[in-house]
């Protein structure tokens, strides 16, 4: 099947300076693609290019060189626009409408009238978790409001391909558990999402694929679990009742000791020792063990490396 979403060697300059204007790369020869159904994470610092990107896909600007594809078709394509739904960085509404009559407004503009209008927008609302509220004036609305309403915006034609920049963004942890059921909720219905963020657990725990941007171009991309080794590095045990005499006496030794509070204290010991050789030293020691877990690489562990090499690179060794 064809790719849901093809970017191919995307660049852009903006031009900065008022006197002499002069071009500023955003987005550095960008290619990737994104598999039908698929959940894709684009992930990068603040001014990587993350929005310039879903910006040029929505067309709001221009590509300097780069060909787009969305569903087949070119962007600018109106058959294509009918079966996409965006949420911008900032949603930013008209003020005095309520948060029905907005989503109401928008299921006109695809052509859904009276009961199968009401019956989306009430679906959404609800799935949203937007209550009594949704009769408020948007003006009223806190920012997690407001982005639920994006979201619900962005949904409103039962898009095919869903692009998402930063959906997360102000969203509380039970908003956040809410925008991860959805997505993933749209990804089992064979939805394909394309989403920038900058928390990398919701992309770790959401995406089929992500790739990494940084100053404007992909410094890595792949499967989660190809880009993070799931192999153990160590493992951390936190205990109680371990006196500094105690903790000494500690065999094996663990490599490092970091104290928690008065009575409790996190050992760190390698990947090597077993977990049952780690039981049984605190247990000697006379020590309770509260918990017991294995560290592994994350993928922010990955980012934060990945992202600094490309600063690295951009510097050029001193
Ligand atoms: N209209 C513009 N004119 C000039 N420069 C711009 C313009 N829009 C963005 N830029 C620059 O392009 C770079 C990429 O910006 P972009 O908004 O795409 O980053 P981002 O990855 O979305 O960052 P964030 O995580 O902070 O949202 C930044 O250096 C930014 O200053
Ligand atoms: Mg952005």
């Amino acid at each position: 099947m064809a790719d849901a979403l093809v970017i191919d060697g995307l660049t852009k300059d903006y031009k900065v300076g008022f006197w002499r204007p002069r071009p500023y790369r955003a987005l550095d020869g960008l290619t990737l693609s994104v598999a039908p159904g698929e959940v894709y994470g684009f992930l990068g610092p603040n001014g990587a290019g993350k929005t310039t990107t879903l910006k040029l896909l929505m067309q709001l600007v221009s590509p300097t060189s780069g060909r787009i594809e969305i569903l087949g078709r070119p962007p600018g394509d109106v058959s294509v626009k009918r079966r996409i739904g965006f949420l911008p960085e900032n949603p930013y509404f008209y003020d005095y409408l309520t948060a029905e009559e907005l989503l109401r407004y928008f299921a006109g503009l695809f052509g859904y009238r009276g009961a199968d209008a009401d019956a989306r927008v009430t679906r959404l609302l609800d799935e949203l978790k937007l209550g009594a509220e949704r009769r408020m004036a948007l003006r009223k609305f806190s920012k997690g409001m407001i982005q639920r309403v994006g979201i619900a915006q962005a949904l409103i034609n039962d898009p095919e391909l869903i692009v998402l920049d930063e959906p997360m963004s102000g969203l509380d942890p039970l908003g956040r558990r809410d925008v991860r059921e959805l997505i993933l909720r749209l990804r089992n219905e064979g939805r394909t999402v394309f989403f920038s963020s900058h928390i990398l657990s919701d992309a770790e725990a959401l995406c089929s694929r992500v790739g990494i941007v940084a100053r404007g171009r992909l410094v890595a991309s792949g499967a989660v679990s190809d880009l993070v080794p799931f192999g153990v590095k160590g493992w951390e045990a936190v205990v109680e009742g371990l006196d500094a005499a105690a903790r000494a006496q500690l065999s094996p030794a663990p490599r490092a000791l970091h104290p928690i509070a008065a009575d409790r204290c996190a050992l760190d010991y390698p990947a090597d020792v077993t977990p049952q050789a780690i039981v049984e030293a605190i247990t000697r020691a006379g020590g309770r063990l509260v918990s017991l877990s294995p560290l592994r690489d994350t993928l922010e562990d990955f980012f934060v490396s990945h992202v600094n090499a490309a600063d690295w690179e951009r510097l050029g060794p001193q």
